[in-house]
């Protein structure tokens, strides 16, 4: 069954790094030209995008003066605008320019992280102007190769300072706008600092100005240390603390692939799909992310042009698929009876009666039988080949 159009209510967006990709990796040059940024702008309107997002490297060069980037974001802005485009999310480049090598927030020169803060702050007003909601923070290269090149404590410690200052800084001068960590465990170095989920959550909960600063958590990054995106989301919404996705695939403990989403495994995309639009399935007034439907992929250096808008559709027609998919899986009456054989929604039940202390637990033991209890069928296997029979149609 052919699968319908994206639209602006699908709020889909696209980092313009993405399509930009022009191909260049550690062994090869540039495999397509690089379009200006209003040109992808526009193709992504076209294609049924709602938003894009980027970083102040991607729309001017490095080191512009003033002038020179007031005047190409306002030109990008014009573009996005005319073309019914929301510009949701704005993020810095603090990997690109070798000044960074040794990380912007956490390097170990004090003039470069004053240099680095200086970046990211003067990119929180772009952000602000440019009507974003959401500031992601990806520190690429905070981190090391050599674990007695780096001391730890102090990394923690700069990371906390700036990110309070950040954060202290977006409060002060009243912009809407929320920071959205993004956790990697390596690539481009041997080891980056927050490297998943759980580490940024950690850290945010230290920070001053933690209201504002929350997750924004990428399914190749999580899968690169062999864990569960799904999982990561859902915890991310009970901490809510979801601000941000960013949406791919990949396929095992290598390299960051940055696939098209769905590309990577399957039946985990289709299971992060189902928790983005259905939510809980014993919670359903559980906090539900309502963000944009970011992605942020690379379309591989094999394609050209039309290979680029190709890879980009894709993206937006595998999610349209899989949301289909997950709502049918939701409604079938098998799926239902196999959630409840599963005893799925049972786990909403508090394990305590109310009023019920560690105390009277102890003092009676309900004549629980836990060999009984061990025959207990859960009857998952069966419930995730209905989600495989769903997949396949
Ligand atoms: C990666 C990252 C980056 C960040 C982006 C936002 O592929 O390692 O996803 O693309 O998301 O730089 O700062
Ligand atoms: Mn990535
Ligand atoms: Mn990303």
């Amino acid at each position: 069954m052919p699968v319908r159009q994206p639209t602006p209510e699908d709020r889909f967006s696209f980092g313009l790094w993405t399509v930009g990709w022009t191909g260049v990796d550690p062994f090869g040059s540039a495999s397509r030209p690089a379009l200006d940024p209003r040109e992808y702008t526009e193709k992504l309107a076209e294609l049924g995008a709602w938003g894009i997002t980027f970083h102040d490297d991607d729309v001017f060069p490095f080191g512009s003066d003033h002038a020179t980037k007031e005047r190409i974001t306002t030109e990008l802005k014009k573009t996005a605008d005319a073309a019914g485009l929301t510009i949701e999310m704005v993020t810095t480049n603090t990997f690109s320019h070798p000044v960074f090598k040794d990380g912007g927030l956490t390097a170990n020169d004090r003039g470069i992280r004053r240099f680095g803060l200086r970046k990211i702050l003067q990119n929180v007003d772009l952000a602000a102007e440019m009507g974003a909601s959401t500031f992601v923070m990806w520190g690429g290269r905070e981190g090391s190769e050599y674990d007695g090149s780096k001391d730890v404590y102090s990394a923690m410690e700069r990371y906390k300072e700036g990110l309070d200052t950040i954060a202290g800084y977006i409060k002060e001068r009243g912009y809407g706008l929320r920071i959205g960590l993004e956790p990697k465990p390596n690539e481009p170095r041997g080891d980056i600092f927050l490297p998943t989920a759980g580490h940024a959550l950690a850290l945010i909960s230290e920070l001053e100005h933690g209201d504002i600063v929350g997750l924004n958590p990428e399914t190749g990054h999580e899968q690169m240390a062999n864990l569960n995106y799904t999982h990561t989301l859902g915890q991310a919404l009970w901490h809510d603390k979801l601000f941000h996705i960013d949406l791919n695939g990949q396929r095992g403990l290598k390299y960051d692939q940055d696939l098209v989403f769905g590309h990577g495994d399957l039946i985990s995309a289709f299971f992060t799909v189902d928790l983005i639009e259905n939510g809980f399935p014993g919670h359903p007034d559980a906090p539900k992310y309502t963000g944009p439907r970011h992605f942020d992929y690379k379309p591989s250096r094999t394609e050209y042009m039309d290979g680029v808008w190709e890879s980009a559709k894709a993206n937006m027609s595998t999610y349209i698929a899989l949301a289909e998919k997950a709502t049918a899986f939701r409604a079938d009456p098998r799926v239902q009876e196999a959630v409840e054989y599963a005893g799925v929604l049972d786990l909403a039940q508090p394990t305590l009666a109310p009023g019920e202390t560690a105390a009277s637990l102890l003092a009676d033991d309900e004549g629980f039988d836990p060999d009984e209890a061990a025959k207990r069928d859960f009857g998952f296997v069966k419930l995730q080949q209905l989600a495989v029979e769903h997949l396949l149609g």
